[in-house]
């Protein structure tokens, strides 16, 4: 047997069957009129967002529609933070549909120029992540006749520790590298864009306080040296995220009150060139995952070897995280239940697996779960966040997985 991770407290259950908000496991397919479905809760995602509020200096909180752009997840959320951030020309439609341009930042390397345009068209900030799109965004905004709004994305000289996704102090892809950065601004400034400061992203998906509390005041350090190089404040310091969430048997969820409390600290010491700065953390995963539940229904159960296979109809090509395939080096199992048979005894140990013709489509293995039936359903915990959005839909043909948004 495997160990797999704990499942997230904020779900209930009544009658041996899984609850998701107001209704049942079995309401919510019923309703679905098919399986599998994700099913996001939004009083969860509010609550999350509640006790960021109360935990952090005040900051604003962006949200990173890249974990989940799923549009009625969107509108829902688009009220309770402060900005977006997008990454494409399609995310920054969604984002334009519920929340002012002014509070949109469009990051990623790469950006093609009619993405530069959508941008600097609707007036959302670019993070700039080289000199080339910066060239890019001012040949764009003349022949527009627009000043483009532009954030510097920095790649810094700091690692987050302990991250699942290290995106910085090494060569990237991502932001001009720290030794550049004051050039980049000063450039920027004496063209006339509308420079809105700094865009830090060192990593994501980090468990360890400490590890978040040293980035962040390594991060504003960071941007005050960049500053004063540069010579001008900036508006904005996006100090980037990285919070993550207890996917796996061990994990301890992060200790956001202890971050928070180190972050006031850092802010009321910042340096005085950062005085009137405004500062942001842009979080994904830790605002949505826990939310959300991909339900999928048990097709068939057989044994092969002495291994129970427990087949539902589901895969990796709706839900490739819980595979092992999505960013992870090492498989271990997320969370999961049998959502109709919560609270019985554990009595077998199985492996869940969907019906794709690859030994990859394994959601659960070798794990301890009650008896199942052919006809039960399936559910796996974590799912709010890169699930139906960063999974592989079209491999071998399945239809999609309905996605519900509840408790708005
Ligand atoms: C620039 C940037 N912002 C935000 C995120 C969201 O990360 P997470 O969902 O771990 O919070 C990522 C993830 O890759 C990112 O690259």
């Amino acid at each position: 047997m495997k160990p797999m991770g704990a499942l997230p407290q904020e779900f209930s259950q009544q009658s041996g069957v899984l609850r998701i908000g107001r209704r049942s496991a079995n309401d919510w397919a019923a309703k679905a009129g098919d399986t599998p479905l994700f099913v996001y809760d939004m009083a969860i995602v509010a609550s999350r967002i509640a006790r960021f509020r109360a935990a952090m200096p005040a900051i604003d909180l962006h949200y990173a529609i890249k974990a989940n752009p799923h549009v009625d997840l969107l509108a829902a959320i688009a009220p309770l933070v402060d900005g977006l951030d997008v990454a494409s020309s399609g995310e920054l439609a969604k984002a334009l549909a519920v929340k002012p341009a002014a509070s949109i930042s469009f990051a990623g390397p790469g950006k093609r120029d009619d993405e530069l345009v959508a941008a600097i068209t609707a007036g959302a900030t670019l993070n700039v992540e080289s000199e080339g799109e910066a060239a890019r965004a001012f040949a764009v905004g003349d022949r527009l006749g627009r000043t483009p709004q532009m954030a510097v994305r920095v790649n810094p000289d700091i690692e987050l520790r302990g991250s699942g996704m290290r995106m910085g102090g090494r060569a990237s892809p991502f932001g001009v590298d720290a030794v550049r950065a004051a050039a980049l601004v000063k450039t920027i400034v004496t063209a006339g864009a509308d420079w809105r400061g700094f865009h830090i992203y060192a990593g994501s998906q980090a468990l360890d306080p400490v590890a978040i509390i040293e980035t962040q005041g390594a991060t504003i350090a960071l941007a005050a040296r960049l500053s004063e190089a540069a010579g001008v404040a900036p508006p904005l310091v996006n100090l980037g995220g990285g919070f993550g969430v207890p996917y796996f048997a061990g994990d301890v969820a992060l200790d956001v009150e202890r971050v928070g409390e180190a972050l006031s600290e850092s802010l009321a010491a910042r340096p005085d060139v950062l005085a009137d700065t405004r500062f942001a953390i842009e979080l994904g995963r830790w605002l949505v995952a826990e939310a959300g539940v991909y339900l999928t229904r048990v097709v068939d159960i057989k044994e092969s070897q002495s291994e129970t296979f427990v087949i539902v109809d589901g895969g990796l090509n709706h839900q490739l995280a819980a595979s092992g395939n999505f960013g992870t080096v090492v498989r271990r199992n997320y969370p999961i239940a049998v959502a109709t048979r919560m609270g019985h005894d554990v009595s077998e140990t199985v492996s869940v697996v969907g019906p794709l013709c690859t030994p990859l489509d394994r959601l659960g293995d070798k794990i301890a779960l009650p008896a199942v039936a052919v006809g039960d359903l399936i559910a796996i915990f974590m799912a709010g966040a890169y699930g139906a959005s960063a999974s592989p839909t079209a491999f071998l043909g399945h239809p999609p997985a309905v996605e519900i948004v509840t408790g708005v």
